[in-house]
C-alpha cells in the first residue's frame, strides 16, 4: 500500500487537469494530496488549518451526530448545528399534541429550558493513524480467505488492546480502499447532548418529501443542540449540573455569503460508497434490487398518507417513519435513473475490457488479476436471489411494524426458554424493553399497520417464488387458504403485542414463564420464522459468496490503482471524517433546463400552497418577506438567500456537515443532493452530481427574526 500511494503521489502533477469535484479525502493526508489542488481552487488557508496534531485545527469542530450525521461546533459554548432532518428524531420524541414542536418549532430561550435526548451522542475525531503495517505486515500469503481475516482479526485486537491501555478515548481500526489500508481512530464520545431550537417543519422541512432530493430547494434543514460535559470538562452521562462543553476550537460564521464558481469545502461523515464495483454488482443494484424496493416502498407511503392526511395526531405519530421510508424511496429512483443514464453498466464494461487487456499484459498482472472480473460475474449471478430475498425480509416482512416490534423481546424469549433460565438476564432485558416498548405504542397506530400487512404480504405471495419464502408466508395459503384477510385477522386479532397493558406488565413482573409464553404468539412466530428464513436460506447460503466478493473487491481496488499510477484514488466512504471540495456552481439537469446556484425566499413565496401540507408558509415568515425586514442577512442586492448548489461529493451521513468557504469560514449546511446526481455513490457524474447547502443567513435569520432566539446567533463569532 505504501507503494501504492507513493504512485498516487507522483502523479500530483496531474491533478489540476484531472479534478472535477470528485473525491472524499481523509484529512490526514490533504497535505500529501490536496492542499496545492485546493489552494489552486482559492483555498486561502492550509491543510493543517483544517488537520493538525499539534495545534487547533478546524477538526476540533466536526462531530458525527447520532450515528447517521454531522454536527459542528459554532460557540465556545459547545453550541452545535445540524440538520433539521438529522434532529427530526430528537424533535419528534419531544413532540405531542400539546407541545408540537415538530409543527411550532422549539426554542430554549435560556439553559436551563434545553431538552435533554437520552441515547443521543456525539463522537469528535481525536486523531488517526496508519497502522497498515501492524495490520497486514507479514501476513502469509498462502492463507485461505477465511484464515487471514482472522489474523487480521487477530491483529487489530492485539492493536487496540494495547492502544486502550494509554488512553481513555474510544479505539477502532477501520479498513479503508477495500482493506488495502488501515487506520486506527481515536475518538471522544459526549453522551449529555441537549436540544436547543428547531424551526417550525414548515421552515426546515418546508418542501417535504415533494422537493426532497430536488433543486431548487428552499428547506430551511436545521437544528440546534448543546454539548454538555461534567464539571470537569470531561464526557459525561446526562445531569442537570452538567455545564456546556468548551471546545479546542469552534467555526467562525461568515455572512459573506457565496458567489458561482466560488471555492468550497465539507467536511463531516460521508457513511458509504461504492465506486469501484464492477458493473454486474452496478446492474445488480440499479436494474434489480432498487425496482424492486422503490415498489414495496410505494405501497407503504400510500397506506400512510391515507391515514396522515385528515389526523394531525396519526400525522405527528407518522412522521418519521414517513421521513425515512420515502427519503431512501426517492434516492433508489434517482439513482437507478442516473445509472441509465449515465450508462454506468456500459461505462463499467468498457472499463473492465481494458482492465482485461493491461492484467493480460504481462505475467505479473496476469498472475494476480486474471479471471478476476469472471469471478466476480459468476458470484454475482449467484448473489441476485439472495439480494432480492433479502429485499424483501427487510422492505416487506419487517415493514409490518408488529412483527418488527416483536423481534426485539428475542433475546429476552431466548433466554426465558433455556433450561437453565439466568432470571437476572431477563429481568435487565426485560427493564430495557420498557422504554422501547413506550416508544413503540407512542407513535404506533394499528388501522396503517393492519392496512401495511395486508397489502405487504398479497405482494410476498404474488412475487416470491413458493420455495424461497419464510414458512409463515406459505402458511397463509396452506392455513389460511391464500386468503391474506383472515391471515391478517388472525394475527392482529391474537398477538398480545398489540395490548400495551399486558405488555407492560409483562415486563414489569418479568416472570420467566409468562415471557417463554410469548413464543406462541403469532407475531413473535412470524418473526422467528423470518429470522430463520433469513438465517437459513440467504445469509449462510450468502456467506460464503460475500466473502470472496469482498476479497475480489480488495484484489479489484489495489489493480485499479497500479492500473492507473498517476490517478490519485480516494477511498470510498465508510462513516470515517472527510473533507471534500468543489465550487458553487448551477447545472443543467435537462435538455434546454439550467438551474441557477442560489435559492431565496422570493422563490418561498412562489412555491406557497395553503392546500398542500409540504408549501404552507408560516404567517410570520410571510410578514417578513413583505416588510423586507432580512437585517443584516441580506445578500447585497437586498435578496434573503435560502440554499445553494455546489460540486462537493457528499453522500448519506454528510448531512448536517459544513459548508466552508475558502477561509475556513462556515457558509451553510449540507443537507442534501440534487436528484440527477444521486447516483454519485456509485458513479460521480461532474456534470450534474451537487451537493445542496442551506445558506448560512438563512439559518440565523430564522432563529433571530423568525424566532427571536438572537441570543443564539450572538454567541457565535460571526464574520461580517
Ligand atoms: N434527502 C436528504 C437525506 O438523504 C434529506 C432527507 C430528509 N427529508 C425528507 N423530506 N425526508 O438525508
Ligand atoms: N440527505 C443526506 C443525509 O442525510 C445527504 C445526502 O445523501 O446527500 O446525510
Amino acid at each position: 500500500m505504501k507503494r501504492l500511494i507513493l504512485m498516487a503521489l507522483i502523479g500530483l502533477g496531474l491533478f489540476g487537469r484531472l479534478f472535477a469535484g470528485e473525491g472524499m479525502w481523509i484529512p490526514m493526508l490533504l497535505k500529501q494530496l490536496n492542499e496545492k489542488e485546493m489552494q489552486a481552487m482559492g483555498m486561502r488557508i492550509t491543510a493543517d488549518d483544517i488537520y493538525s496534531l499539534n495545534h487547533s485545527s478546524l477538526k476540533d469542530a466536526i462531530v458525527l451526530f447520532g450515528r447517521g450525521c454531522t454536527g459542528e461546533i459554532v460557540s465556545d459554548q459547545g453550541l452545535l448545528l445540524t440538520n433539521h432532518h438529522c434532529g427530526f428524531g430528537q424533535i419528534q420524541k419531544h413532540s405531542s399534541v400539546e407541545h408540537d414542536y415538530l409543527t411550532n418549532g422549539f426554542w430554549a430561550m435560556n439553559r436551563a429550558e434545553e431538552l435533554p435526548n437520552p441515547g443521543l451522542t456525539v463522537t469528535m475525531l481525536v486523531k488517526m493513524e496508519d497502522v497498515t503495517q501492524a495490520v497486514l505486515g507479514g501476513l502469509d500469503p498462502g492463507l485461505t480467505e477465511a484464515q487471514r481475516a482472522a489474523k487480521i482479526a487477530e491483529n487489530i485486537k492485539i492493536l487496540v488492546d494495547l492502544a486502550k491501555k494509554e488512553t481513555d478515548l474510544d479505539v477502532s481500526v477501520r479498513a479503508f480502499y477495500h482493506g488495502n489500508q488501515y487506520f486506527m481512530i481515536f475518538n471522544q464520545i459526549f453522551k449529555d447532548i441537549r436540544l436547543v431550537g428547531a424551526p417550525p417543519s414548515n421552515i426546515g422541512k418546508f418542501g417535504g418529501d415533494t422537493d426532497n432530493w430536488m433543486w431548487p430547494r428552499h428547506t430551511g434543514d436545521f437544528s440546534v443542540f448543546r454539548i454538555y460535559v461534567g464539571k470537569d470538562g470531561k464526557p459525561a452521562e446526562y445531569h442537570p449540573d452538567n455545564v456546556p462543553y468548551k471546545p479546542a476550537y469552534h467555526l467562525p460564521v461568515s455572512l459573506k455569503g457565496v458567489t458561482e464558481g466560488d471555492f468550497t469545502f465539507v467536511f463531516g461523515y460521508p457513511a458509504r460508497t461504492n465506486e469501484y464495483l464492477p458493473s454486474d454488482a452496478i446492474r445488480l443494484i440499479a436494474e434489480a434490487s432498487n425496482p424492486q424496493k422503490i415498489k414495496l416502498r410505494e405501497t407503504r407511503l400510500a397506506i400512510f398518507k391515507k391515514y396522515s392526511a385528515n389526523d394531525s395526531r396519526v400525522r405527528i405519530q407518522y412522521a418519521d417513519k414517513d421521513a425515512g421510508v420515502a427519503n431512501g424511496w426517492k434516492k433508489m429512483i434517482g439513482e437507478s435513473k442516473g445509472i441509465r443514464r449515465l450508462d454506468g453498466v456500459g461505462r463499467k464494461q468498457d472499463f473492465e475490457a481494458r482492465f482485461e487487456k493491461w492484467a493480460e499484459s504481462n505475467a505479473e498482472t496476469r498472475e494476480k488479476y486474471a479471471g478476476l472480473l469472471n469471478a466476480f460475474k459468476t458470484n454475482y449471478k449467484e448473489i441476485e436471489k439472495y439480494t432480492l430475498a433479502a429485499d424483501y425480509i427487510t422492505e416487506c416482512g419487517l415493514g409490518i411494524e408488529l412483527i418488527r416490534f416483536a423481534s426485539q423481546f428475542r433475546p429476552m424469549v431466548d433466554e426465558a426458554n433455556k433450561a437453565a433460565q439466568d432470571t437476572k438476564k431477563i429481568k435487565e432485558f426485560a427493564e430495557k424493553l420498557q422504554s422501547a416498548t413506550a416508544a413503540f405504542f407512542k407513535d404506533y397506530y394499528q388501522p396503517i399497520d393492519y392496512e401495511v400487512a395486508n397489502a405487504l404480504m398479497l405482494i410476498y405471495l404474488d412475487q416470491q417464488p413458493e420455495n424461497f419464502r419464510p414458512d409463515f408466508v406459505n402458511e397463509v395459503q396452506q392455513k389460511f387458504k391464500g386468503d391474506v384477510k383472515k391471515w391478517s385477522d388472525y394475527l392482529f386479532g391474537k398477538s398480545v403485542f398489540l395490548s400495551p397493558e399486558k405488555i407492560k406488565s409483562l415486563l414489569e413482573e418479568a416472570n420467566p414463564k409468562k415471557i417463554k409464553s410469548l413464543t406462541k404468539d403469532p407475531a413473535y412466530q412470524y418473526y422467528v420464522s423470518l429470522a430463520n428464513f433469513y438465517e437459513t436460506q440467504v445469509r449462510k447460503p450468502m456467506q460464503a459468496l460475500t466473502a470472496s466478493n469482498d476479497s475480489l473487491q480488495r484484489l479489484y481496488m489495489q489493480a485499479q490503482m497500479e492500473m492507473n499510477p498517476e490517478k490519485r484514488f480516494y477511498p470510498d466512504a465508510n462513516f470515517t471524517l472527510r473533507v471534500a471540495y468543489g465550487k458553487v456552481e448551477g447545472f443543467s439537469p435537462a435538455d434546454a433546463v439550467y438551474y441557477e446556484y442560489y435559492t431565496s425566499l422570493k422563490g418561498i413565496m412562489e412555491k406557497e400552497n395553503p392546500l398542500v401540507y409540504d408549501y404552507v408558509v408560516e404567517p410570520k415568515l410571510k410578514e417578513l418577506y413583505q416588510q423586507h425586514d432580512f437585517g443584516e442577512y441580506a445578500d447585497a442586492s437586498g435578496e434573503l438567500r435560502v440554499a445553494f448548489a455546489a460540486s462537493n461529493h457528499t453522500t448519506g451521513g454528510n448531512s448536517g456537515s459544513p459548508v466552508l468557504n475558502a477561509d475556513g469560514q462556515m457558509v451553510g449546511l449540507n443537507f442534501d443532493r440534487c436528484w440527477e446526481g444521486t447516483m454519485s455513490d456509485l458513479m460521480y457524474d461532474p456534470q450534474m452530481s451537487r451537493n445542496i447547502t442551506v445558506d448560512i443567513r438563512y439559518v440565523l435569520f430564522i432563529m433571530d427574526k423568525f424566532a427571536g432566539a438572537r441570543h443564539l446567533v450572538d454567541e457565535m463569532t460571526i464574520v461580517r
